[in-house]
């Protein structure tokens, strides 16, 4: 007997967002949302339209681009943010509204400050208007597990009377455990009367870092859509990780009776993507995509695998895409093969103009280092998309000279706003000193909260890939710079952060405000 589909919701693009610093450009989120697609994701949750402009231009880009998966906006309970989902949906092959509001005594007392019943009346109404807009719509009831069962049956059962075709319940604080969300899970589709009307779905967040173990459980228990991020990306300590839920569910067909359309080869190459545009890397012992998570350091196990693989590994390095990042192109490329290989990683060049600049800086980086892999690729593009969004600061030239007995000195040269500024400085180290050097030229007054170093790909000269996380008034942003030269690549960073920081972005954030149904 074939076994029931398991849907994966994907909501990088949206509680993903929700990260500090991981803010994304309407293009990148296109990128990413067609690398979704090519995994095979089921429904993309592609931000939440009334959020701001961009965040609308972004919905509606990805409504455009994407054809086969369904692409979702989340909407408040209120007539404004559903009319403005569905507006921004309006181009998408299909598409789906997502319609919230927190139903635990918490959220409705202190946060919404509204009745159990007002809640009610504003899920109902919200789920009928959306369904005069959409043919799929998704009722969430946020902090479903602080809410009481009685009220949370009574909603479900009048979302779905309503017209919900998904019912999502969300772990919106990461407080279960699995034994009890499992627990939950099965009791409200038993509970509700008219549960079989609709998909269950979960949405589990990681503070206790038991997102995956509680969504497998509501998944053993009856859910038949899971909500995940690559990565495990999302607001506070993140959402279920993607490529964990669906690994765990291809490798443990003995024990799950579903199964997902997700195609795990680019697996890899989607986590890699998001990490090189939300500028959040993969800490190395992550589980599926990890770079050590199919490492053998142990002379035992090094022995072992030899001799029989499957004695100390249970899925097959190359079934998630290790190892399709293969060395594509070199110095000799023509312009041909890199538009090509760049098409087939999902990005489109939308003029000649576009690809002989990103063609330029590929023949630059051959120069440097003589094998160029997909992960180089796509950094490369992120880099061309950073330098045409016209960013007001620029790296015109540095030197850092570091030597022993001596304090490291830098000397570097910005344009800023058009105008050529240059200054020296000392620090601790080199990178300090760029650093200290880029701040007295621009006085940005902000706080520094990560400096991270990842190798994009393996050996000496591999681009050294920074990320550079500032703070300032509240706001937070992440800066990405890639070079072969790691100090070149941290001022990169630094720069493109405090360009970030100085952008226009004010936006909404779904669980902050509410306006309630006129
Ligand atoms: O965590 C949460 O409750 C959410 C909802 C909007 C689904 O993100
Ligand atoms: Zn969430």
């Amino acid at each position: 007997m074939s076994k029931q589909q398991l849907i994966i919701f994907d909501t990088t693009l949206r509680d993903g967002e929700q990260s500090p610093g991981a803010a994304m450009t309407q293009d990148e989120k296109v990128r990413i949302a067609l690398a979704l697609e090519r995994l095979k994701v089921d429904v993309i949750e592609a931000g939440f339209a009334i959020a701001s402009p961009g965040d609308f231009a972004a919905v509606q880009a990805v409504a455009r681009e994407v054809r086969e998966s369904i692409v979702c906006s989340l909407a408040r309970t209120n007539v404004a943010d559903i009319q403005r989902a569905a507006e921004a949906l309006q181009p998408a092959r299909r598409k789906r509204i997502h319609t919230f509001i927190a139903t635990s005594p918490i959220h409705m007392e202190m946060k919404l400050r509204m009745s159990p019943e007002a809640v009610l009346e504003s899920a109902i109404g919200a789920v009928k208007l959306a369904r005069t807009l959409s043919d799929d719509v998704e009722f969430s009831a946020e902090d479903a597990v602080r809410s009481d069962m009685d009220f949370l049956c009574r909603v479900f059962e009048a979302v779905i009377k309503a017209g919900a075709t998904t019912i999502n319940v969300p772990d919106t604080v990461g407080y279960s455990v699995p034994a009890q969300w499992g627990e939950r899970m099965r009791s409200l589709i038993e509970r509700v009367p008219n549960s079989h009307k609709a998909v269950w779905s979960t949405h589990c967040h990681n503070d206790l870092g038991m997102a995956v173990a509680n969504s497998l459980a509501a998944v053993m228990n009856g859910a038949r859509q899971v909500e995940c991020t690559i990565n495990g990306l999302g607001e506070r300590a993140g959402n279920a990780s993607l490529e964990e839920i669906v690994m765990s569910v291809k490798t443990r067909q003995d024990v799950f009776d579903v199964e997902t359309r997700i195609d795990a080869t680019q697996i890899v190459p989607c986590s890699r993507l998001v990490s090189a545009i939300t500028g959040y890397p993969v800490q190395p012992n992550k589980a599926v995509v990890g770079a050590n998570a199919f490492a053998h350091e142990s002379g035992i196990h090094q022995d072992g695998v030899i001799k029989h693989r499957q004695t100390y590994e249970i899925m097959r390095a190359e079934d998630v895409g290790w190892g399709s990042n293969k060395l594509t192109l070199g110095k000799l490329s023509g312009r041909a093969a890199f538009r090509k290989r760049l098409e087939e990683l999902g990005h489109r060049f939308r003029s000649e103009g576009e690809l002989a600049e990103a063609f330029a800086r590929f023949k630059d980086l051959a120069d440097k280092k003589h094998e160029i892999f997909d992960e180089d690729l796509q950094m490369l593009v992120t880099q061309a998309d950073q330098a045409r969004s016209a960013e007001p600061i620029t790296l015109v030239s540095m030197e850092a000279l570091s030597k022993t007995g001596t304090r490291p000195v830098a000397k570097v040269a910005l344009s800023v706003d058009g105008q050529v500024k240059e200054v020296q400085a000392q620090g601790d180290g080199p990178v300090d000193a760029v650093f200290a050097a880029i701040e007295k030229l621009v006085v940005s007054k902000s706080r520094l909260l990560l400096y991270s170093v990842n190798n994009i790909t393996t050996g000496t000269d591999a681009q050294g890939e920074v990320t550079v996380r500032l703070a300032r008034d509240g706001r937070i942003v992440n800066g990405l710079g890639a070079d072969t030269d790691i100090v070149i690549a941290s001022a990169k960073a630094y720069i493109n952060a405090i360009n970030r920081l100085d952008a226009p972005g004010e936006r909404a954030h779904p669980q902050r405000e509410f306006e309630p149904t006129p």
